[in-house]
Order: C-alpha cells, then structure tokens, then sequence
C-alpha cells in the first residue's frame, strides 16, 4: 500500500463519494477524468484506490496492488 496526504482543502464537503466519477470537478476548467482514469488503471492490475478527508485540513489517498497476481509465475531462478 501505498499513501499520499497533501495539507490542502480536503476532499469536497457531501461529494467525497463522488471524486471517483467520470467528470466530477469541483474545478473551473476541471475533466474530472484523472481519479476515475487512476482507479481503473489500478483496479486493472488488481489494486484498490480510495481516499479520505483528514482533520483539520487535507486529503489523503491510498493505493493497493497486490505482490503477486494469480497464474503469475515467478521468473527468478528459471
Ligand atoms: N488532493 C485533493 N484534495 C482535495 N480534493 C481533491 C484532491 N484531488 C482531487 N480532488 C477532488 O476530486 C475532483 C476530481 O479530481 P480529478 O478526477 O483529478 O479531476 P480534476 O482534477 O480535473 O478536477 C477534483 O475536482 C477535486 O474536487
Ligand atoms: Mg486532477
């Protein structure tokens, strides 16, 4: 696992759910594409994305990627 923690405005208040959809921005000129376009390359490799608000400021996230997939086969040694 791996985690992030920034000391900026903290997650959107009521919406925190929502920063992981496709086009959700809180941005002027936002896409709102890069936490989706994240969250599917990591669930694509078996991996969990998520973030939370921390007190009294900021946001962190944190990913998983699993150590070994399954059917992967160890090349060291062969
Ligand atoms: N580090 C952060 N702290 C607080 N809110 C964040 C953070 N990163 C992302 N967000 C929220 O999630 C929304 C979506 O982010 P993202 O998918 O990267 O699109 P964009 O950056 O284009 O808005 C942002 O508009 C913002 O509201
Ligand atoms: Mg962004």
């Amino acid at each position: 696992m791996v985690s992030v923690s920034d000391t900026g405005v903290g997650l959107p208040s009521q919406q925190a759910d929502q920063i992981f959809d496709a086009f959700f921005t809180t941005k002027l000129h936002g896409t709102g594409m890069g936490l989706r376009m994240s969250r599917s390359i990591i669930e694509s490799h078996g991996g969990r994305l998520w973030a939370a608000d921390n007190s009294p400021r900021g946001a962190s996230f944190y990913l998983t990627l699993p150590a070994h997939t399954q059917g992967q086969q160890s090349t060291r040694g062969n």
